[in-house]
């Protein structure tokens, strides 16, 4: 059974997003194991030159490491992913870089219509990065709007059609965590490259 790491994007103690993780934590127990990551509790990042990489981003590279893939759901915030996000990001590109290769599903949840489409593509821009290198599902998007409205009491989501399209694209991310161990014939030359970029020889 694949273990996933389902990172929650954003710090905020409210979120629909988190709502949403648990859900497909719960919904998908028969057909993966997914631990729930916090990016909480984060110092604000200023590239540290000398100082040791702090114990929370170290913690949270060593899961995803060791994780088949990694989900993530963002919010969107002025058409884009918060802060807090792009923060656990830029630690989790700096001196650790658990991303590289690591298959990843992106879903999003919004208060309005448009379910973070902004954030979304957002978010694959910069997990495309040369220190992150994730390898993100292509041609999928999971768009829940009306994310307040969407839940039942019991963190239950409420429109059939949108489960089954989460079942469908969780099944299609199963399938592209296999295929993406197939795609290892340059695995530990992305290694090497992302441990030695440097942006002044770009
Ligand atoms: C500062 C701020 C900016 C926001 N910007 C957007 C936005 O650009 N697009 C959007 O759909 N919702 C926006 N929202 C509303 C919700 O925060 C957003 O829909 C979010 O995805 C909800 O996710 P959450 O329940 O996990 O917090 C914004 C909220 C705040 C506080």
């Amino acid at each position: 059974m694949n273990k996933f790491v389902a990172m929650v994007g954003t710090n905020a103690k409210v979120s629909t997003n988190r709502t949403l993780l648990q859900f497909m934590k719960q919904h998908f127990a028969d057909q993966a194991e997914i631990e729930l990551m916090e990016i909480t509790n984060l110092p604000l990042f200023n590239k540290p030159e000398n100082s040791p990489v702090p114990a929370p981003v170290l913690a949270m590279a060593k899961k995803i490491d060791a994780a088949d893939g990694v989900i993530i759901a963002t919010p969107e915030y002025d058409h884009a992913v918060p802060s807090s996000l792009m923060n656990a990001l830029e630690w989790l590109s700096h001196r650790v870089h658990p991303f590289v290769d690591k298959p990843v599903m992106i879903v999003g949840a919004s208060y309005g219509s448009l379910g973070s489409s902004r954030a979304q593509a957002h978010l694959r821009q910069i997990l495309d990065s040369p220190e992150l290198r994730a390898r993100i599902m292509p041609s999928s998007e999971y768009l829940l709007g009306h994310s307040l409205d969407a839940f039942d009491d019991q963190g239950n989501l409420k429109d059939a059609d949108k489960v089954a399209q989460l079942d469908g694209l969780f099944k299609d991310f199963q399938t592209f965590v296999t295929v993406s161990g197939h795609l290892n014939n340059a695995k530990d030359l992305n290694q090497k490259d992302t441990q030695n970029f440097d942006w002044n020889k770009l």
